[in-house]
């Protein structure tokens, strides 16, 4: 297992994008399918959510100063889907609102991993280096044994919530 920070992430935006084409492709009716894909959605954004806010964020923002207005704005970005997480937790796959919902969560969570990707990662490796990516990774690695895995976990809201008004 990698142990680079930033490795990390990426395989998590990995498994995260293979399950919102699933559910893209999953076709109109397929609700059961559909359920089950969110569920996993959930699950995956709930860990991935948690150890960048309580772990990668606060790290770089203390180390790279300059980087502070990019991790305010990743904040916001996954309060909004922390908030459509927690709501889609509730529904039904049936409930009318229910594709709409999810195909709204997909739209800004993909965004917000292009931003990641393409314009954040790069500027944190660069100021970074090697040897405090892996020192970070080992400690996100560790932080998954015990990350929460629903939202309606309190550890799960209430650290995007510190992370911000700390
Ligand atoms: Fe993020
Ligand atoms: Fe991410």
């Amino acid at each position: 297992m990698s142990t680079d920070a930033i490795v990390i992430l990426k395989n998590d935006h990995k498994t995260i994008k293979k399950l919102f084409k699933e559910f893209q492709d999953a076709g109109e009716n397929a609700s059961q399918t559909k359920g089950r894909i969110v569920a996993r959605i959930i699950e995956e954004l709930t860990v991935h959510t948690y150890l960048e806010n309580e772990c990668m964020y606060p790290e770089v923002r203390k180390l790279l100063p300059d980087l502070e207005d990019d991790v305010l704005e990743s904040y916001e970005e996954h309060h909004v889907a922390d908030i459509l997480c927690a709501e889609l937790h509730t529904m039904e796959p049936s409930d009318e609102r229910f594709d709409a919902k999810t195909t709204v969560l997909i739209e800004n969570v993909t965004h917000h991993i292009d931003e990641e990707e393409k314009d954040w990662f790069p500027q944190v490796r660069e100021g970074l280096g090697r040897k405090q990516l892996q020192e970070l990774g080992a400690r996100m690695n560790e932080m998954r044994e015990k990350a929460p895995r629903s939202p309606s976990q309190p550890s799960a809201l209430k650290k995007a919530v510190d992370a911000v008004t700390a």
